[in-house]
């Protein structure tokens, strides 16, 4: 299933941590959204927690990219680089799909392109900076 979290993806902080299965969680609530087969238009609801997700990944991002800069962290540069890809992607099929008109489809193209990211990017790119942990 798409946004279920796993006990690997944990990084060992608390705050991060909640804040990845936070993430997860709502990406699973826009999932379920996408996938309930009932008469009702859920466009609105489907519109609202997908700006959800983003404007609380945005939130997510900056803390993570205070925290490296804090610590000086070598690896800054190209990990907000992905950072800014995931939302400039997520900014660009939100503006560019006629979700309305294929909701579902569109909807779960959007999901699965996020989980993936999502998951991949703490299993690579945020387990980098998990030696800062230490030093806070
Ligand atoms: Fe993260
Ligand atoms: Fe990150």
């Amino acid at each position: 299933m798409a946004f279920e979290w796993k006990e690997r993806y944990k990084l060992g902080n608390e705050e991060v941590d909640k804040q990845h299965m936070k993430l997860f969680e709502i990406g699973a609530r826009a999932y379920e959204l996408t996938r309930l087969d009932d008469a009702y238009d859920r466009y609105d609801d489907i519109l609202e927690v997908l700006q959800e997700l983003a404007d609380y990944a945005q939130y997510h991002f900056k803390y993570e990219e205070s925290f490296m800069e804090k610590h000086n962290f070598e690896h800054l540069p190209r990990h907000a680089k992905e950072h800014n890809y995931f939302v400039a992607k997520v900014k660009s099929i939100l503006l560019s799909r006629d979700i309305d008109e294929e909701q579902e489809q569109t909807l779960q193209e959007i999901t699965d392109f996020l989980s993936r990211w999502v998951s991949t990017h703490i299993m690579f790119e945020d387990r980098r900076y998990t030696v800062l942990f230490d030093k806070d």
